[in-house]
């Protein structure tokens, strides 16, 4: 590769998918159901009215796709456990035929050589427990650590890295305020207390599985954002000191400070008397962490009155509070099947603001990828350019920040295949991998065999 930018040794050359996302097998296995399940066969919540009963049915094909990593030289697998698998009711003794699933799928990846790195948590929860309040009760969190210390403690001989939570930003805002994830709830102060919730749970399976295997890494994934004002006006630097107190600081102030930020509490103590937060309950959030994994995809930019282009339902992702006010700013960039400008200096200045404001604090970007619309060519390959040239951009900005000193360890590209995207259903491919969701086919596409060179050389082209 000539003058390439060469990675520090060890870096983790990942792949990330979800279970929903991916297993199909919706009811295999003593699964129980999910808020998704619920929710994408309530009609008018997916796109065409799709679902993940089948998906890319890794259910059964996980061997074939464990193949394929291999062969793409993947070192680190990220993917997520249903709960519904492991624990149908929500409570009690994990399904052992959920549990034998996870258990061959972790023992096909070591045997190939790729280490799993686990998430809890990827948005199904099972649905019975939704039907008890969901996120907004204080109970669930208290259920979610009972679920993580079940399940550490019968893979922990295996699985090394636990991830709590995948984005909870989207489990609560998406889910409870803005109703267009599961379980489709439109109930602001909802959300607010499902966002503590999350956090309190985090910090109480943490806390436990550490007790139990202080030796393994414990971390969360958050999407983070550069969020910039439109214009030097005070109303607009007010909007976006608000939109990353909500995005950003909601969740990295009381992790990895113990304590949320006293602006954000100002701003959101008009729709809440903010109970639900109990003595303690910071302290708790706050355990310390091995990693941090930061989904990046965008950067915000943001105006406040009549300009530009007025947020619709439907864009990606939903401001709030105020959204009535707030105008997305869109810059004319260039943009992903998603509508989301290519921006890979926004990746840059989030994992430089982590280690200036947070750190220090091992980092991993636990998801980056674009959406294309992606075909099988008549040559049987599929010419994704856009795509190689978005991940080459992406992966050379994270190569910068690690030569300006930031400790990134490892970048997990969504997604290893194409699959099921929440709301947008199939019509958004991620993979690197395509699939052929009539015949379950598999293609490697050439940003995979571009990924493939990259691991293999531990390198990107200047
Ligand atoms: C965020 C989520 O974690 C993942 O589930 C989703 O498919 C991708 N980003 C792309 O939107």
């Amino acid at each position: 590769m000539g003058e390439s930018m060469r990675f520090p040794d060890g870096f983790a050359w990942g792949v990330a998918t979800a279970s929903y996302q991916i297993e199909g097998g919706a009811f295999e296995g003593g699964r129980g159901e999910s808020i998704w399940d619920r929710f994408s066969h309530t009609e008018g919540n997916v796109f065409e009215g799709q679902n993940g009963d089948v998906a890319c049915d890794h259910f059964h094909r996980y061997p074939e796709d464990v193949a394929l990593m291999a062969d793409l030289g993947v070192t680190h697998y990220r993917f997520s456990m249903a709960w519904p698998r492991l624990q149908p009711d929500g409570s009690g003794q994990l399904n052992p035929a959920g549990l034998d699933f996870y258990s061959r799928l972790v023992d096909e990846l070591l045997t190939n050589g790729i280490t799993p790195w686990v998430t809890l948590y990827h948005w199904d929860l099972p649905q019975v427990l939704e039907e008890q309040g969901g996120w907004p009760e204080r109970d669930i969190a208290y259920r979610f650590a009972d679920y993580a210390t079940k399940v550490h403690s019968a893979l922990s001989d295996r699985i090394r890295h636990w991830t709590t939570l995948n984005e909870p930003w989207c489990s609560a805002f998406l889910g409870y305020a803005e109703g267009r994830h599961a379980p489709g709830r439109q109930d602001h102060p909802a959300a607010l207390r499902a966002a503590h919730h999350l956090m309190l749970g985090h910090g109480l399976a943490v806390a436990e599985m550490r007790r139990s295997d202080p030796d393994a890494d414990y971390g969360i994934t958050l999407n983070l954002f550069p969020v910039d004002p439109a214009t030097d006006s005070a109303a607009d630097e007010d909007l976006a000191r608000r939109i990353d107190g909500l995005m950003n600081r909601q969740w990295l102030d009381p992790l990895l400070r113990g304590r949320y930020p006293d602006d954000l509490l100002d701003d959101v103590r008009p729709v809440t008397d903010l109970a639900h937060i109990q003595d303690g309950d910071e302290k708790t959030i706050n355990q310390p962490l091995d990693f941090l994994g930061v989904n990046y995809y965008f950067r915000h930019v943001l105006s406040v009155g009549e300009q530009q282009r007025v947020w619709q339902p439907g864009d990606e992702p939903s401001p709030w509070p105020g959204s009535s006010d707030m105008i997305s700013v869109s810059r004319g960039w260039p943009t992903t099947e998603m509508g989301w400008e290519i921006d890979p200096a926004g990746l840059g200045e989030v994992l430089r603001r982590l280690q200036r404001d947070y750190g220090p604090i091992p980092l991993y970007v636990t998801e980056n990828g674009m959406a294309c619309p992606d075909e099988v060519d008549e040559d049987g390959g599929v010419h994704d350019a856009d795509r190689v040239d978005y991940l080459q951009r992406h992966f050379r900005t994270a190569h910068r920040a690690i030569a300006d000193g930031v400790d990134l360890r490892g970048y997990f590209v969504w997604s290893l295949l194409d699959n099921f995207e929440w709301a947008l259903g199939y019509s958004k491919r991620f993979g690197l991998v395509h699939c052929d969701y009539e015949t379950q086919r598999r293609t490697v596409k050439d940003s995979g065999h571009w990924f493939r060179a990259a691991a293999a050389a531990n390198a990107v082209e200047p």
